[in-house]
C-alpha cells in the first residue's frame, strides 16, 4: 500500500510517500522544508507566518512527489493534531481536496503517534511497546499492547522536555530551536559542574515536571551575572542542564518499563535527537535485556514519512475520515 503524507502542524511543511507491505515499511521520498529561519527572528514559530510559509510550499512539494492523477497511491495520510491550528489547517485541506478528487481513503494522524511510528521506519519494534515522547509540546510515556493502542501511563505537569531546552537555551543567549544548541554546547561543558534538581525523580510513577528545573538554572545564572560571556561556563550549565534532564527521563522511563515490562522501548519526538538521551536510554535498556528502538536520524524530527508510517496502520486498520468533514484539532492527545 502506497501512503501519500502531509505533515505541516508546526513549522516544518513535509511530504512523504511510503510504501507498506505487511510489517514492512519503505519510504520511496521525504521532503521536509523548515521555516527556522524565519522563524528564529521572532524568537519562536509565529503560527501565522507558519500557516502563509506552508501555503507557499505545499503544493510545489506535493507536485515534486506524485503524479497529477494521484496514479499509484492508495490512501493519503495527514497530520490533523495537536499543532498550530492555522498551521495544521493548510496540510488538512489539501489533504482533504486531494482525497475528494482522486477518491482515495482520508487517513488522520496524531501528530504523536506519527513521533512514535518513526520507530518502525527501518524495524518493527516487538510488542508491548512502552514510549518514551519527547517533543517541544509534549513529555509522555505511552504503553502499546498493539498497534493503535495507547494507553498514557504519565505525562508532564508543566514544561514539556523539549520547552526546557528552548527555554534554557534561551536565558543562555543561544539562538532558537534551542535543543539543538543546548546540545551542541553542552559537549564542551561538564555535566557534574552544577548540582541541578531532578524533578520528580524518586517519585513512584511516570509524571514529570521541569519547570523547577528551569527555574533553578535561572536562578544559577543570576547568581552567576558576570561569567555569562565566559563560554567555558555556559558550557557547564548547558551540560549539567541536559544532564539534569537526561537522567530524570532514564530513570522514570526504566521505572516504568520495570512495571509494564515491555519488550521494546522507543524514543519519539524531537529531543530523541538528542545525543546524550539516544545513549544513556540504550545503555539502560540493553542492561536490562529490554530492546531499544531509536527513529532514524532524519526522521525523529518533524518529517512526513513518520505521518505515513502511523498513517499505514491505521489504513490497514480500515481507519479513515469523510474527506469532506475532516476537521483539525489542535489539542488532539494520543
Ligand atoms: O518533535 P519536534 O520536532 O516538534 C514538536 O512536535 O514539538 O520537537 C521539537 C523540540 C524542540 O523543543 C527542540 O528544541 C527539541 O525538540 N530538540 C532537541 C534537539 N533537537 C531538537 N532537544 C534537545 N537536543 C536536541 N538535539
Ligand atoms: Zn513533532
Amino acid at each position: 500500500m502506497r501512503i501519500l503524507a502531509i505533515e505541516s502542524s508546526c513549522d516544518e511543511t513535509a511530504i512523504a510517500i511510503l510504501n507498506g507491505i505487511d510489517d514492512s515499511l519503505r519510504v520511496e521520498s521525504s521532503l521536509v522544508r523548515s521555516q527556522i529561519d524565519i522563524h528564529a527572528a521572532y524568537g519562536g514559530v509565529v503560527p501565522e507566518v507558519a500557516a502563509r510559509e506552508h501555503l507557499e510550499m505545499i503544493t510545489s512539494m506535493i507536485a515534486r512527489s506524485v503524479r497529477p492523477d494521484g496514479a499509484g497511491i492508495d490512501a493519503i495520510a495527514v497530520t490533523a493534531g495537536p499543532g498550530l491550528a492555522p498551521a495544521l489547517r493548510v496540510g488538512v485541506e489539501v489533504a482533504k481536496t486531494l482525497a475528494w478528487a482522486w477518491k482515495k481513503p482520508l487517513i488522520p494522524v496524531c501528530h504523536l503517534e506519527g513521533h512514535i511510528y518513526a520507530n518502525w521506519i527501518e524495524n518493527a519494534p516487538e510488542f508491548p511497546v512502552l514510549a518514551l515522547i519527547v517533543s517541544g509540546g509534549h513529555t509522555e510515556l505511552v504503553f502499546m499492547r498493539d498497534h493503535g493502542s495507547f494507553e498514557r501511563l504519565g505525562e508532564t505537569l508543566d514544561d514539556a522536555a523539549g520547552e526546557a531546552f528552548d527555554k534554557v537555551a534561551k536565558m543562555l543567549g543561544l539562538p532558537y530551536p534551542g535543543g539543538p544548541a543546548v546540545d551542541r554546547l553542552a559537549a564542551q561543558g561538564s555535566p557534574k559542574a552544577f548540582a541541578f534538581p531532578r524533578p520528580m525523580i524518586n517519585r513512584d510513577d511516570a509524571m514529570f515536571s521541569f519547570s523547577g528545573l528551569k527555574t533553578a538554572v535561572l536562578y544559577e545564572l543570576r547568581k552567576n551575572d558576570t561569567r555569562m560571556a565566559d563560554e567555558a561556563f555556559r558550557a557547564d550549565i548547558a551540560a549539567s542542564f541536559q544532564e539534569a534532564i537526561v537522567e530524570t527521563l532514564v530513570e522514570k522511563t526504566m521505572r516504568t518499563a520495570g512495571k509494564c515490562m515491555p519488550k521494546s522501548i522507543v524514543l519519539a519526538g524531537g529531543v530523541a535527537a538528542n545525543a546524550t538521551l539516544r545513549d544513556r536510554l540504550k545503555e539502560a535498556t540493553e542492561h536490562r535485556g529490554m530492546t531499544m528502538h531509536l527513529p532514524p536520524f532524519q526522521y525523529s524530527l518533524d518529517n512526513a514519512a513518520m505521518i505515513g508510517a502511523a498513517g499505514y496502520f491505521r489504513a490497514v486498520r480500515d481507519i479513515s475520515a469523510d474527506p469532506l468533514a475532516l476537521v483539525v484539532d489542535s489539542n488532539m492527545d494520543i
